[in-house]
């Protein structure tokens, strides 16, 4: 009989990817034994600890199982270990490699403020209460990749860096189509960052979205606005937002700057999607948006939550388990509803706790909100 289980291909990465990633493995014995959902779960290694082991931030076999999952979970990459080796040895060249050969276009980077945790935005609780918006990120394209690239030295000696910001059509219609349907299913509002008054690249993003939505999403509401005024407007009144749709480099910025409104790092999680193909099957990668932060690695300080919550859109977007999906976040919700905080949500009367006592009081609670 041919085996249809869900494969998952986990890769913990360096610093605290390792210790969250067992949280994730709680809840995948938690589904394996409540729900009867059995996943064929592979581990690899990405970044510095695949350097340590060898000598490459990813292997060949490596990508190959990437490539024949049905989703990657990573926890995250890089550390001060392996800060001083060649650009193209780096531990991110690693998670740089899975987004180009995976060709996951379409990065989906929630900002969510969770009730309990308003008070830890370092904004206003009114301008941050309920927030609930989705960056939706370029990833594959741009500046990050974009030809000619690299450092010259010029006849008199100087040096020159290059690098090439670049986009064609398809690759503007495609993402803008993701931002589109995912406004759908919210408030049905996209708003689209570019450099329209510097960049020929971004006069020709706004032009290529604005198509898309007249010809395929009459019904979405679409303004346009120069980055840098998104990112003034991201913290003047965030909530004026709900889908953002930009490239690659400003995806990288302004989703750290919606990352920080919501009061931890520690909680958010990331989806990185490939096109379908033609059975509706998209590779796919989830991450959590925050770092290895190697300052707390291997101490038990880490939030776990976002590698968990990473691990719910896998569920929901990738493996078609919304209920699950569902559950999880629920059980989020009730842990921090709980007085539960690890150490980057610590607040006033709270309890401080660790990666482990958090990963154990998610799973209680997920068995009493899929009852
Ligand atoms: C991110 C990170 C990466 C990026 C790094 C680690 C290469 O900052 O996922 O936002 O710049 O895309
Ligand atoms: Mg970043």
């Amino acid at each position: 009989m041919a085996n249809d289980n869900k494969k998952l291909l986990l890769l913990p990465g360096d610093g605290i990817g390792p210790e969250v990633m067992v949280e994730v493995k709680r809840v995948i014995d938690w589904l394996d034994r409540n729900r009867g959902i059995i996943f064929d779960v592979s581990e690899g290694l990405v970044g510095g600890a695949s350097i340590d082991a060898h000598g490459t931030p990813l292997t060949d076999e490596t990508m190959a199982q990437a490539l024949a999952v049905d989703a990657v979970l990573l926890g995250a990459v890089g550390g001060p270990k392996w800060d001083d080796l060649p650009f193209e040895q780096k531990p991110e060249r690693g998670l740089l490699r899975l987004r180009k050969d995976m060709e996951l276009f379409a990065n989906l980077r929630p900002a969510v403020v969770f009730d309990a945790l308003a008070e830890a935005s370092t904004l206003k609780l009114d301008v941050v209460k309920g927030l609930d918006i989705m960056i939706v990120r370029e990833l594959t394209g741009g500046v990050y990749f974009g030809e000619p690239r690299g450092i010259e030295t010029l006849p008199d000696g100087s040096r020159r860096g290059v690098n090439t910001q670049v986009y064609d059509t398809h690759e503007i219609e495609r993402i803008a189509r993701v931002a589109f349907e995912l406004a759908r299913k919210r408030s049905n509002r996209v708003c689209s960052a570019e450099k329209a008054n510097v960049m020929e690249s971004g006069v020709l993003w706004r032009e290529e979205v604005q198509k898309v939505r007249n010809e395929e999403y009459p019904d979405v509401e679409l303004s346009h606005m120069y980055a840098d005024n998104c990112a003034m407007q991201l913290v003047r009144n965030p909530r004026q937002f709900d889908v953002i749709v930009t490239d690659n480099l400003f995806g990288d910025i302004l989703s750290d700057e919606a990352a920080m409104l919501t009061g931890s790092l520690g909680m958010l999680p990331s989806a990185s999607l490939g096109g379908a193909d033609e059975n509706g099957h998209r590779l796919a990668l989830y991450e959590p948006v925050h770092g290895s932060a190697p300052d707390i690695a291997g101490k038990g300080q880490a939030n776990p939550l976002a590698v968990v919550l990473s691990f719910a859109m896998c569920l929901r977007y990738s493996l078609d388990m919304v209920e699950e999906a569902d559950a999880i976040e629920a059980a989020v919700k009730a842990v921090l509803d709980g007085g539960l905080r690890t150490a980057d949500i610590m607040q006033p009367d709270k309890a401080r706790v660790s990666t482990r006592v958090m990963g154990e009081a998610l799973v209680r609670e997920l068995g009493k909100v899929a009852d």
